[in-house]
């Protein structure tokens, strides 16, 4: 199998063959999800609060992310592997984000990183490209800058889309290879996707993007509860895991397992 790589990307966008990624944290998402054909495996700092507990994505670390990032990056045969650098790990310095984006290529085995954040991003982006570490821009609602934001909002509505649409061109030209838009109108991030050369991968961000991201806990129903409007759910995975759980107690209580054909 040929590995995805940045320029393929960028041809699927002049092709205008839609890109896919979701989320991955661990060896066997990863398998499945390379198998099934998925462009970018997504190593999101959504692990936080998605695989470890937490409420947010502010508390995780880089150390607990990069063994998450290794796992994937063992297991994933095509598709290219994206570490998302933690809240803290890079918005101190071009030269914080270089050593900390190293980690996850070196220690992670991802084959890119993402960070969030526009214009004033890019003397980051550009150290990183410059580095040797293709970058993936994240604008539009950034969940690390949460309590700044006030709360999950779409971000460039009415006349504060040029603030976003300034924000996509100052990544590209800062030499991301791609960007993430989040919670973003529609015909905005329609005009932003014609406007760039670089590929667009929303979330929230309406049909006219160069592709889709979701975390995969909530594409495939592993949790229930409330969810995002931009979230379609596409598995029931939380029921099957329960059926079995249930089926599993029933069957010990019950002294039907193990059988004979399980006994030594
Ligand atoms: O961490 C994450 O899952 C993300 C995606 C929602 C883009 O950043
Ligand atoms: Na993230």
């Amino acid at each position: 199998v040929r590995k995805v790589r940045t320029h393929h990307l960028r041809e699927m966008k002049q092709r205008g063959d839609k890109i896919t990624m979701l989320t991955s944290y661990d060896m066997y998402t990863a398998q499945i999800f390379d198998e099934a054909g998925v462009d970018l495996l997504l190593v999101g700092d959504s692990a936080s609060n998605n695989v470890l507990g937490n409420e947010t994505s502010l508390p995780v670390t880089v150390d607990e992310l990069l063994p998450l990032t290794r796992a994937v990056s063992r297991s994933a045969k095509r598709a290219m592997v994206v570490g998302d650098l933690p809240f803290g790990s890079y918005q101190a310095s071009p030269e914080q984000g270089y050593l900390t984006a190293v980690r996850f290529m070196k220690e992670g085995g991802a084959h890119c990183v993402k960070l969030e954040g526009g214009a004033e991003m890019a003397p980051v982006i550009k150290k990183l490209t410059e580095g040797g570490i293709p970058v993936i821009a994240h604008i539009g609602f950034t969940p690390q800058s949460e309590h700044v934001l006030g709360g999950y909002r779409v971000q460039g509505r009415g006349d504060t889309s040029d603030r976003i649409i300034d924000d996509a061109k100052a990544v590209q030209e800062a030499g991301a290879f791609a960007v993430v838009m989040e919670m973003v109108p529609g015909d905005v991030a329609a005009q932003i996707t014609k406007e760039l050369d670089i590929p667009t991968i929303g979330i929230g961000a309406g049909p006219d993007c160069d592709g889709q991201v979701l975390v995969w806990q909530d594409a495939f129903g592993m949790r229930s509860g409330k969810m995002a409007r931009f979230v379609k759910q596409y598995a029931d995975v939380k029921s099957v895991l329960s059926d079995g759980a249930e089926a599993y107690i029933a069957d010990v209580k019950g002294s039907t397992f193990p059988g004979p054909e399980h006994t030594f």
